[in-house]
């Protein structure tokens, strides 16, 4: 008989194709098979997961974990970014390797592999975050691929910050990109426009938290995901526009979709639970991120999208920046550290304001928690799923469990909880990294440095 290391015996365990109860039976960090309850195994440890649901660890294809920006530094590092991850049940991430202007892409993706190896406890890949396009630039790209790299980002606002790519640059990235077959994910907001509008209300003397995002109007996103789409169509590429709150733009991307182009959307949770009525808040600054929260017109597309496909992952967008640094020595809401966290939350809001509402079945949660994503952005089969052969990254949460977000529910100083007060189920009563139990009842069990980097092949674009 196949040696057992651990057995996740009779929960009920969740696919994108469905739900049954089963045992979980995993060797040396894989699922080696699932069996129906009760069925003989001699399994080294068992964890009783009845009455519970089982589902694949979570893959967050966006996370910014150690990063500068805006004269100010997240509270996550790598090491206690994982932590936070693993605690939400997200057993892979994708975080970001920045091309600095000047330099190549490998020397900002071995810089970042020096950053994250030794200390990350989670599961990795790396987005490039590319700055800088010219011929040297784009002949790189086998290279990427070979180390493992098959997704960009490019940012289409942030130009004061030194991001920006302008359309040409862009185009060429696209073009290229296309060609090798990656994936080109935006950040989709138009920098003239915010530019124009945060000189006119700043001259005003319109500097609350309200104006970030009436400086950010819905046309900023809008017409950027437009460009986007159709700079991509012309290139021949796929395209993945980064944390989606618009949206009404939903009905375009469905359209794109259905004339068969590789446009895929992904949300945030903050984006599918908060409104900008957050903005009037006497904390309204702790909730500055971009493009700004909307209203719940826009989560309602959102909802629907994710429901049909259209919008694919839910990402976290994990920026964790404390309360002090969001509140202190920012003179208005132009100069106010944008970003939040989330990284822990994914999970229970999509359950609780998705599965518990009716928005979302289970299956259609695992495919934006998981499965896409794994797809996507080529960590599939060998994560994403529960599928014997593939990693043993599993979530287990216990849908009777309540749970009251408060200030110092997620692990870190970060000294505030833009969920605070809201109460929960599905946060994870146990997460899994192949095969080893990391997070038990919010213990954290692992050690830095034994999460690894994930070389992801190219992206799927065909997703079920
Ligand atoms: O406000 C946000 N989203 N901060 C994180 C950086 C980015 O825009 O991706
Ligand atoms: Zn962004």
């Amino acid at each position: 008989m196949t040696m057992i290391d651990l057995a996740v015996t009779g929960g009920t365990v969740v696919t994108g194709a469905g739900e049954k109860s089963a045992d979980i039976l995993i060797h040396d960090e894989k699922i080696v098979a699932i069996v129906p309850p009760g069925e003989h195994h001699n399994a080294a440890k068992v964890i009783d997961a009845a009455g519970k649901i089982v589902l694949p660890g979570g893959i967050d294809v966006h996370t910014h974990f150690l990063v500068g920006f805006m004269s100010c530094r997240s509270v996550y590092d790598m090491f206690s970014g994982s932590v936070a991850a693993l605690r939400g049940g997200t057993t892979t991430v994708i975080d970001f390797a920045l091309q600095r202007k000047g330099r190549s892409l490998m020397d900002g993706l071995r810089h970042r592999r020096t950053q994250a190896d030794p200390f990350v406890a989670v599961d990795y890949g790396l987005h490039i975050v590319v700055t800088d396009v010219n011929d040297k630039t784009l002949a790189e790209i086998p290279a990427v691929i070979a180390a493992g790299v098959t997704s960009f980002k490019a940012y289409m606002t942030y130009e004061k910050e030194g991001l920006m790519l302008n359309d040409g640059a862009l185009l060429a990235l696209l073009k290229a990109a296309g060609r090798e077959g990656l994936l080109v994910g935006v950040h989709a907001e138009n920098d003239k426009i915010i530019v124009y509008e945060t000189a006119h209300h700043l001259a005003k003397g319109d500097i609350s938290p309200r104006f970030h995002a009436v400086t950010r109007p819905p046309i900023a996103e809008a017409e950027a995901i437009r460009r986007a789409v159709s700079l991509a169509e012309a290139a021949g590429a796929g395209i993945y526009i980064f944390h989606m709150a618009i949206g009404r733009e939903v009905p375009n991307l469905r359209a794109a979709r259905a004339r068969g182009l590789p446009v895929f959307a992904e949300t945030c949770p903050h984006y599918l639970v908060l409104d900008d009525t957050s903005y009037e808040r006497a904390d309204g600054q702790l909730y500055v991120m971009s493009p700004p929260l909307r209203t719940p017109d826009d989560q309602a597309h959102l909802w629907a999208g994710l429901a049909d496909g259209t919008v694919v992952a839910v990402g976290s967008d994990d920026a964790s920046f404390s309360a002090e640094a969001k509140t202190t020595d920012a003179d208005s809401f132009a100069t106010t550290v944008n970003g939040v966290h989330g990284v822990e939350f994914r999970l229970p809001l999509l359950y609780t304001f998705g599965v518990e509402t009716g928005k979302l079945t289970l299956p259609q949660l695992v495919k934006v928690w998981s499965e896409n994503p794994a797809k996507l952005f080529g960590l599939a089969p060998q994560k994403g799923s529960i599928a014997p052969g593939g990693d043993a990254d599993l979530v287990i949460i216990d849908p009777a469990r309540t749970t009251r977000l408060t200030t110092k529910s997620h692990f870190g100083p970060l000294g505030y909880n833009i969920y605070d007060g809201m109460e929960v189920r599905g946060v994870p009563v146990c997460t899994i990294r192949r095969g080893t139990v990391v997070v038990e009842n919010d213990e954290f069990l692992g050690a830095a440095g034994e999460g690894r980097f994930v070389k992801r092949k190219l992206p799927e674009f065909a997703l079920s």
